[in-house]
């Protein structure tokens, strides 16, 4: 049975409503693809009939509930804001008159001016079980959130860039960049889910002295064989090595200096001009140094590659700050000086946004450079070409940058200055998604150097807790690959499980407990799925037969009315652009399944009723899959 003929033939069922009057009156409403919106659309339909309100009006104010127990809809009558009679009068008088025969609701729940609805057990899982098995992977995917016009599918989709993880090549992988990949490929995640065409970019920290400096580096201390072996630890060492030794340069240089000493020629040879004296070659595209950037960069590319992929990341275009070509740069600087941005400052040039605009604005900007006396032009003015660069190249609808609140002042200095250009038009298309700080984020030893040094800490530690049950550790076919899965589960899930803005602490402990809402307990809650599936060893058409009118106890309508909201819940999460929106309805999902398996048994069940339950179980598993697949988690068959 296609899917449509599914809804279609309920949609009959209700008077007055058919899929396609559902779509003429309500076009924001999709109930070929989003169950709730049939029933929202009939909830507006039967109090329109009742209270004389225009339906559309009553569709906007239809809200989901905070939990089941507050039944599965509510509206608050002062939010129709009608003029004369009192909502609470209002709200009991519709509530009275509600009929007791509805098709998908009983008699509403009043209480003051709020109406609270409840779903009606029969018909809801034969709606929603079909549409979610059939949907499948596609269950919840909003395809009409992306159209560039609603009304006709072929002018195509909205193009959004989502710029995230942005490491820097010759210096370390830190929590700021782990939780811009984690959150940022969520994001990605999102919008593909919402039916947005997406591009990822990853902006590397590719260019400037300390590439220079990393290069002094590898000329004194470098390992060709240590460098192809893996370059990112070699280039760490290098990087932690030279450091040190500029350091105890500088303090000899200081100390020497104090004792009167001429210390001009140490000054000429120290590191740090050295660095300088690299980079300068690589400024003047001098071809030898350019080749052995060109070399640093393509290795570690290639070895991010590899820990991406291993978290199912990959990137449409790696870019950087060394792509920003310096013609651009001046045509911008001079841009900025005819419209009057920049003013020179003792051969700088700097943008004071406190004389640029007036009051709050321009106080928070600040001032800011563009260009250094020396001539080198700065992350900030690498950010406006490179920005104006991507809309030139991909004329995108939107554009996030995935970055810590550290950085919330140069992103909106970056905004600013692009609108400043004359560009208000793509300045209004960029959005800073931003978060917190991590607190403690190690190693047990203490030695991170990599995204994949905390992964692999966290999958030891999930291996060792593993092995400590003999039994069921003997049953797992790949343990290794398990304990990786479950380690990255853990990391991600922690990191995702509050609000993006807030510092959270690292805590290995904590995060890898199957007991809590963690992400080895979402692995489980979806693995414990998979296994009763196995056991029970019905066929597809046994579940596709199956009798869902069986499923008549509270525990089962439970489980459905929660897969019900999933599709609301992807387009929810497109406004809030936080994890947590997603995360925290799995976890209520993933409880509410939990507590019905003592009540509905599938093994040793009746054949009808074992075929209906697992029919429900199998939507429980594709809604957690498919919610587990926006977070970025790859969802366990075992564990
Ligand atoms: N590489 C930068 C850092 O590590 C982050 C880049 C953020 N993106 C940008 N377009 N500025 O701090």
């Amino acid at each position: 049975m296609a899917r449509k003929t599914v809804m279609e033939l309920f949609a009959q069922r209700i008077k007055n409503l058919s899929l396609d009057s559902v779509t003429k009156s309500f076009p924001h409403a999709h109930p070929d693809v989003n169950p709730l919106d049939l029933y929202r659309a009939h909830l507006s339909t039967v109090l329109a009939g009742i209270s004389g309100v225009s339906a559309s009006s009553l569709y906007s104010v239809v809200m989901r509930t905070q939990g089941l127990d507050k039944g599965d809809f509510i509206i608050a009558v002062p939010a129709l804001r009608l003029k004369g009679s009192k909502p609470d009068v209002l709200a009991n008088e519709w509530g009275a008159s509600f009929p007791t025969d509805d098709a998908l609701f009983a008699k509403p729940v009043v209480n003051g001016s709020f109406m609270s609805f409840f779903v009606k057990a029969e018909p809801l899982s034969s709606i929603v079980l079909p549409m979610v098995r059939q949907g499948g992977v596609g269950y919840g995917r909003n395809d009409f959130g992306g159209l560039k016009d609603p009304e006709d599918p072929s002018k195509g989709r909205k193009r959004i860039i989502v710029e995230f993880s942005s490491p820097n090549v010759a210096k370390p992988f830190h929590a700021g960049h782990i939780r811009s990949t984690i959150i940022g490929s969520f994001t990605a995640n999102v919008y593909e889910a919402n039916g947005w065409e997406v591009l990822r970019i990853n902006y590397l920290g590719d260019w400037g002295k300390q590439y220079g400096l990393l290069a002094v580096a590898y000329e004194r201390n470098g390992s060709e064989e240590e460098l192809k072996k893996n370059p990112i630890d070699h280039l760490f060492k290098l990087y932690v090595q030279i450091n040190k030794d500029m350091k105890e340069e500088n303090e000899t240089i200081k100390a020497k200096k104090e004792a009167g000493e001429d210390v001009s020629e140490l000054e000429a040879n120290s590191l740090d001009e050295q660095a300088r004296n690299y980079f300068r070659h690589m400024t003047d595209r001098d071809e030898q140094t350019l080749a052995q950037w060109q070399r640093f960069r393509d290795l570690s590319i290639a070895r991010y590659q590899e820990t991406y992929s291993r978290l199912g990341i990959h990137f449409d275009e790696y870019s950087g700050e060394s792509q920003v070509s310096e013609e651009s740069m001046s045509k911008m600087a001079e841009q900025l000086k005819a419209k009057g941005v920049t003013r020179e400052d003792n051969g700088a040039v700097l943008v004071d946004f406190t004389q640029l605009l007036p009051g709050k604005e321009g106080k928070q900007l600040g001032i800011t450079l563009v260009r250094k006396k020396d001539g080198t032009a700065l992350y900030l003015t690498r950010d406006i070409c490179e920005l104006l660069g991507r809309y030139e190249k991909y004329k995108f609808d939107h554009m996030i940058y995935v970055v810590g609140a550290a950085q919330n002042l140069h992103l909106s200095q970056l905004f600013k200055l692009v609108e400043l250009l004359g560009h208000q038009d793509v300045a209004k298309r960029c959005q800073h998604v931003n978060f917190g700080l991590v607190r403690g984020m190690s190693t047990r030893k203490g030695t991170a150097k990599f995204l994949d040094d905390i992964f692999a800490d966290c999958a030891d530690y999930m291996h060792e807790k593993m092995r400590q049950n003999e039994a069921k550790y003997a049953q797992i076919e790949n343990p290794e690959a398990t304990a990786d899965i479950l380690g990255i589960s853990g990391v991600m899930v922690q990191d995702m499980s509050g609000k993006r803005i807030n510092d959270y602490d690292f805590n290995m402990d904590a995060m890898t407990s199957l007991e809590g809402d963690t992400g080895p307990y979402l692995q489980y809650a979806h693995a414990r799925l998979c296994s009763i599936k196995r056991r029970a060893a019905l066929s597809e058409e046994d579940l596709d037969g199956a009798d869902l009118a069986l499923l008549t106890e509270a525990h089962a309508t439970n489980v459905v009315r929660m897969l019900a909201q999933w599709p609301d819940v992807v387009k929810n999460a497109l406004r809030t652009l936080e994890p947590t929106t997603i995360l925290t309805y799995l976890f209520k999902t993933a409880h509410v399944v939990s507590s019905s398996y003592d009540q509905l048994q599938v093994v040793g069940s009746e054949r009808e009723l074992m075929r209906a339950r697992m029919a429900l179980y199998d939507a429980a598993r594709i809604v957690l899959a498919n919610g587990m697949r926006v977070l970025g988690l790859t969802p366990l068959e075992r564990m």
